[in-house]
């Protein structure tokens, strides 16, 4: 298959850093245009959700690792405020001398939070069909549509069964400027990996309340984007969550979508990054048929056998480690500094392990990925300090390369301490050329999505074992350099570093 692959290939490199880059282009922020933290409807009155529930019955890393398909069950009021708090509700918040941060319970680039998302649901008890807005800020919903949109959606994701049984769906959407205000050109891929690590949380959470979930990746972006009545020069629908069962299909009912007008409260000084725009564009899926023919393509990796020395993953049993899914995400935060102390085998597979378990996607066949994990070991009990790659499928990691690579990895990632002083640093690298043969230019979309939810089931499972993590950035070229030749032809999507940490003090 010949798929058109050049726009992805534009962005990529045009938004690669490297030493000379970073110097070249420095960039200094307008505190005049800071844009707001959240999404104002002044129109629309807000509803509340309920903030109490009971704590969830599953350990974080048995919620790692959900099987294919839950119960049929449908989540309640309840669950869907828990699982809302525990994806994008505000956890912690700091002062500082120009105001206050609001800390969510996922990672984000910048602390900007600019992944914004929406419930779509059939009747549930406590809440009326509907599409509504969720604002962490207030903690409420807003009613933008009465009424149930479920079978639209399932129709623009070319029936995706997943998505033809669910009872809510949730959607995920990327907002240009609350991001593109620090990172400008660079906010596309962090679309990816800030909608990522909220899935993590996700998916995470829903394991707990016993819900069937599924990634979807594969819709019509216009009709959504129109369902939400956004304005696609300044936000965009990202990705889809399945969420529960129902025994009832969806299948055939479809509505015709009334133009909605609906105000906003108005970001100042917004700069438009039409790169971005045209990045995304160039990923549409614009037909249920186009939807469908996408979704029957898949990339499968094909990895040779390890030729180095390699070790089996000895992890612990979900029982060593019973925090629930909750306390882990509570006491998550990104780690400040490393403690150059080193962690024990057992916590080094134990989140290998549980973070690379299942993750289903439309985008993934049942053991696909579209990343692979390479390895910087810097202080691990029983392991040679070096390179490594992790072969998912036999739970085992191959030596590429032994040595003290400590100061390197600071450099690759962009002169920080942190992947200096961590026990570990993950790296994911992706085989772009096969991705986007595969899945064209939304592969680009796919991989930077998998690459967030990999980075943030990394937080999930370093936090349960009770060792500290964070994302961080890189440079790109020199990334693949450093693990080649196994890397060759492999491009860098996101590095996550690992080991004993220092949080940053919270208000709480
Ligand atoms: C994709 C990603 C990249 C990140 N890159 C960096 C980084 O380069 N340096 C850094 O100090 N923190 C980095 N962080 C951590 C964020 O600054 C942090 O998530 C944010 O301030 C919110 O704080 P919290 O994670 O403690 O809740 C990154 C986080 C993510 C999710």
């Amino acid at each position: 298959m010949n798929r058109e692959t050049s726009a992805a290939w534009h962005y990529h490199n045009l938004t690669k850093h490297s030493y000379e880059s970073v110097r070249k282009d420095r960039h200094y922020l307008d505190w005049e245009t800071q844009p707001l933290p959240f999404k104002v409807y002044p129109d629309l009155p807000p509803i509340p959700l309920p903030r109490e529930w009971e704590e969830l019955r599953s350990s974080a890393l048995a919620a790692l690792n959900p099987s294919p398909v839950g119960d049929d069950k449908a989540p309640t009021l309840t669950d869907l405020s828990a699982l809302l708090y525990f994806s994008a509700g505000i956890l912690k918040s700091r002062r500082y001398p120009g105001g206050e941060m609001f800390f969510r319970a996922a990672s984000c680039t910048g602390a900007l939070y600019e992944i914004e998302i929406y419930l779509v649901c059939r009747d549930l008890e406590g809440l009326r069909a509907g599409v509504y807005h969720f604002n962490p800020g207030d903690f409420s919903l807003r009613l933008m549509r009465p009424g149930d949109y479920r079978g639209l959606i399932a129709s623009a994701a070319g029936d995706e069964p997943s998505l033809l049984y669910a009872p809510v769906v949730l959607i995920f959407s990327g907002t240009f400027w609350r991001n593109a205000w620090k990172y400008r050109n660079r906010t596309y891929r962090h679309f990816g990996w800030d909608n990522g690590t909220i899935l993590a949380n996700t998916l995470a959470v829903s394991v707990g309340y016993g819900l069937s979930t599924k990634v979807v990746l594969g819709f019509e972006d216009e009709t959504l984007n129109e369902l939400l009545n956004l304005d696609v020069k300044r936000e965009v629908v990202l990705s889809l969550v399945s969420l529960g069962r129902d025994r009832d299909t969806v299948l055939g009912r479809k509505q015709t979508l009334e133009p909605l007008k609906l105000g906003v409260v108005a970001q100042k000084g917004e700069i438009d990054y039409p790169e971005m725009r045209q990045m995304h564009s160039a990923t549409f899926l614009t037909s249920a048929q186009e939807v469908a023919e996408w979704r029957s393509h898949h990339y499968s990796p094909k990895h040779p056998a390890p030729q180095g020395e390699s070790f089996r993953l000895a992890p612990a049993p979900v029982e060593k480690y019973p925090d629930s899914v909750e306390r882990v995400i509570s006491r998550r935060g990104s780690s400040r500094s490393f403690q150059r102390k080193s962690i024990t085998f057992e916590q080094f597979s134990t989140i290998l392990h549980y973070a690379s378990l299942n993750l289903w996607a439309d985008f993934l066949s049942s053991s696909g990925t579209l990343n692979d994990w390479y390895l910087i070991v810097h202080d691990v009990d029983g392991v040679q300090p070096g390179s490594y790659f992790f072969h998912r499928d036999r739970r085992a990691i191959e030596l590429l390369r032994t040595g003290n690579f400590r100061n390197l990895a600071g450099r690759l990632g962009l002169e920080q301490a942190l992947p200096a002083d961590a026990a570990f640093d993950v790296f994911f690298l992706s085989d772009l050329h096969a991705v986007l043969e595969a899945l064209g230019n939304r592969g680009y979309r796919a991989a930077q999505l998998e690459a967030g939810i990999l980075g943030g089931k990394i937080y999930l499972a370093s936090y349960a074992v009770h060792l500290g993590a964070t994302g961080l950035t890189f440079y790109d070229d020199e990334v693949a350099d450093f693990f080649s030749p196994h890397a060759r032809g492999k491009s860098a999507i996101f590095l996550m570093a690992c080991g004993p940490g220092r949080k940053r003090p919270s208000a709480f």
